[in-house]
């Protein structure tokens, strides 16, 4: 069965064909990087308009890449929710034009555990049950999957999500967007010692993530003895030498990488799984990837992180999780909303 993923919950507006959820026929992702840049973060309005842009022609793209007519595809499969509101109304509404002019049927995918269920796209598949760690500049979540259509929350941010606290520190200290890339070049050799910044949650008995103190420290401490006036996108740039600015970034990535690997792995030993997967864009992380391989494997665990391409947002995961919900009939009507918060019982 040959599935139409769409996603366009956030700054990606990507299509992509998969066949029985498992073999990528194309994937095409459309980055609005450039387009948000200017403004140091996702601008919602910017994104439902560029998604309208680029919905067609990515789309045309994914069937032109995979050799495919539309008579061929079996199902349109769009991510519902969680995401910004007007990208998702865009993604949506396009994915049930679809669908109604192809006649086929609709599917609605929950975004989150669309990249909880990524790896099945990759060569080295777990084995279920798994811990899957979704780690991007939206969410920060742990999710204990016992199948593809049987997944529970284990813990989740309860402030800022990874990649948001990493790109708005980034922007603090005029990095530029997306910070995660930047901290995590900037980083590299230096001292992650030289601070030591306040790990959220550690020895709470909650598998939910905390970053909004760590973000305080970081700009408390860049700051010195000047205080913080109004708001934190007002501040100037603090004035740092080189060295200075990369051990302050080590010391917070450093932060960052030891709260979600502390909890991911308490969690897999409280749950008795022994495979974790790691995706979404924060995943990339060099030091993520090192820390959590490392003391995984020290605690018997599998380590997983899906290639880039499937940890960014992309349709492929859409399409895959979509494939799941076909087989057991569970199929979306055409009065679909989206809804901006996780909604409930869609895989
Ligand atoms: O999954 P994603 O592409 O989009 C969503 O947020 O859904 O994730 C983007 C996030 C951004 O916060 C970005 O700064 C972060 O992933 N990111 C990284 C790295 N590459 C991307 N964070 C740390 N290190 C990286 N190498
Ligand atoms: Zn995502």
């Amino acid at each position: 069965m040959l599935i139409l993923g769409i996603e366009t919950s956030c700054d990606e507006t990507a299509a992509a064909l998969v066949e029985r959820g498992r073999r990528v026929r194309s994937s095409i992702v459309a980055s609005q990087i450039d387009d948000h840049r200017p403004y140091g973060g996702v601008v919602p309005e910017i994104a439902g308009r560029k998604h309208l842009e680029n919905l067609v022609p990515v789309t045309q793209a994914a069937l032109a890449d995979a050799g495919v007519q539309p008579s061929e595809v079996r199902a349109v499969a769009v991510t519902s929710s969680p995401g910004l509101m007007g990208a998702l109304l865009v993604g949506t509404s396009f994915g049930k034009a679809l669908a109604l002019g192809w006649g086929v049927p609709l599917i609605e995918v929950n975004h989150l555990h669309a990249h909880a269920l990524a790896i099945l796209l990759a060569k080295s598949r777990p084995r279920f049950p798994y811990l899957a760690l979704v780690v991007s500049g939206g969410h920060t979540t742990l999710f204990r999957v016992d199948s593809p259509l049987s997944l529970g929350v284990l813990g989740q941010t309860r402030d800022d999500a990874a990649g948001e606290v990493l790109d708005k520190v980034a922007k603090f200290l005029g990095l530029g967007y997306p910070g995660g890339p930047a901290i995590d070049r900037l980083a590299a050799g230096a001292n992650v010692h030289a601070v030591r910044f306040p790990r959220g949650l550690q020895r709470a008995a909650t598998f939910d993530f905390s970053f909004s103190g760590l973000k305080t420290a970081v700009v408390n401490h860049a700051l010195g003895t000047r205080r913080v006036e109004g708001r934190l996108n007002d501040q100037p740039v603090p004035a740092l030498s080189d060295r200075q600015l990369r051990d302050l970034v080590a010391s917070f990535q450093e932060a960052v990488v030891d709260t979600l690997v502390g909890t991911t792995l308490r969690a897999a030993a409280a749950e008795g799984l022994a495979t974790v997967v790691v995706s979404g864009g924060v995943a990339a992380n060099s030091r993520l990837r090192e820390k959590m391989s490392l003391q995984g494997a020290a605690a018997g665990l599998r380590v997983l992180f899906p290639e880039p391409g499937l940890c960014t947002d992309n349709a492929a995961m859409i399409a895959a999780a979509a494939w799941h919900l076909a087989r057991r009939g569970r199929f979306a009507g055409l009065d679909l909303r989206p809804a901006a918060k996780m909604k409930p019982g869609v895989c």
